[in-house]
């Protein structure tokens, strides 16, 4: 799957021009950059003279130089030059392995894959036009979390439902949260909402009941995208309109062993912050750090040993749990699915269904 499909790998605001992010997605080193033409570009994280890990950490670079015996290459992935020039012969075709990789809603997306499967055209079916009126490019990073977990489904399930955020997260979010999500789907992708109730003390900008039904053209647009938008397969993105803006993305990251992931915890704020906005905002992302790191993950945990013990063999889903099925779905048929059909399976008519 990680290596069939598009993948949210940065947000375009964190790759300026002429920089760099190494990254490790699935047991694939990875190397991002943006060029100094403002391309972003992905390649593998290897050299290829002997396989050594090139570049590590992120900041700017316009050049990369591997640690093992010195060969140097360029940010078209063009070998630029090594030492001992005279123990080669012709090595004016070495480059390194470079992967699909495209821009879209203020993300760079990478498929692991020389060869992109799957358009993004299709992959998205217009979802990416949506995630757009998130005008993440005009956002900053603020803090990166990131929390290790076992296997990457089982992390993601907790993204997918609602059902246990007044019960394990009785103490962090307090014990009034509704267990009920509704889900829109698009494709494979989701938007999880939460209904609302007319005694809550709910946000005017956000309160649907506050709302006038004959001119959804002046509704605020914050009432329309709080909750949480789910990329297939293994992005989630949080918003929240609390008098000020923040988004959190998660990006959920298969590690080397199939019972181990990162959730990579990323924290944007809109505009440029003031130092009150930005201490409210790293307070924030530290409490979500510690809902999912401490409440989430270790729950996740325990699954994963209870399905590793082999007696337990059938999970239960009941029908607030639509969005983990409609997850689940989607992985069976993109792993029944032969690399020349992908395009099929994921073109849709674009709207939500729910
Ligand atoms: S492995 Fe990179 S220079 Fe030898
Ligand atoms: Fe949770």
């Amino acid at each position: 799957m990680f290596m069939r499909l598009p993948l949210m790998l940065a947000a375009s605001c964190e790759l300026d021009t002429n920089s760099y992010k190494a990254m490790e997605v699935a047991g694939i080193p990875v190397l991002l950059l943006r060029d100094r033409q403002g391309q972003a570009r992905a390649f593998l994280n290897s050299c290829p003279h002997r396989g050594a890990i090139l570049s590590e950490g992120q900041g700017p670079a316009t050049r990369f130089t591997c640690p093992y015996h010195g060969w140097t290459f360029g940010q078209d992935g063009k070998l630029a030059g090594y030492p001992l020039r005279e123990a080669f012969g012709d090595v004016s075709d070495i480059r390194l392995t470079e992967f699909s990789t495209f821009e879209s809603a203020g993300m760079v997306w990478v498929t692991l894959n020389p060869q992109p499967l799957v358009s993004p055209k299709a992959f998205f079916s217009g979802f990416d036009q949506l995630l757009d009126v998130f005008n993440l490019n005009d956002w900053t990073l603020l803090t990166r979390h990131e929390l290790p977990g076992p296997n990457w489904k089982l992390c993601f399930d907790a993204h997918l439902d609602f059902y246990h955020l007044p019960v394990l997260h009785g103490r962090s979010f307090g014990p009034g949260m509704s267990p009920k999500a509704i889900y829109g789907y698009w494709g494979p992708h989701q938007r999880l909402s939460q209904p609302q109730n007319t005694k809550a003390d709910i946000d005017d900008d956000i309160n649907l009941f506050k709302l006038d039904p004959g001119h959804p053209d002046r509704w605020p647009l914050g009432s329309m995208m709080v909750g949480e938008w789910i990329i297939f397969p293994n992005v989630s993105i949080n918003y929240f309109y609390r008098g000020g803006l923040g988004m959190l993305i998660s990006q959920i990251i298969p590690g080397r062993r199939s019972d181990e992931a990162v959730t990579v915890q990323s924290y944007f704020v809109a505009g440029s912050p003031d130092e009150s906005q930005h201490q409210a905002a790293a307070e924030q992302s530290a409490f979500l750090a510690h809902v999912v790191g401490d409440e989430d993950l270790p729950t996740s945990a325990g699954q994963q040993l209870a399905i590793q013990s082999g007696h337990f063999k059938e999970m239960i889903l009941g029908r607030n749990e639509g969005g983990i099925q409609a997850f689940h779905g989607w992985i069976e048929r993109v792993l029944e699915t032969e690399d020349a059909e992908l395009n099929e399976l994921f073109a849709i008519e674009p709207g939500w269904r729910f």
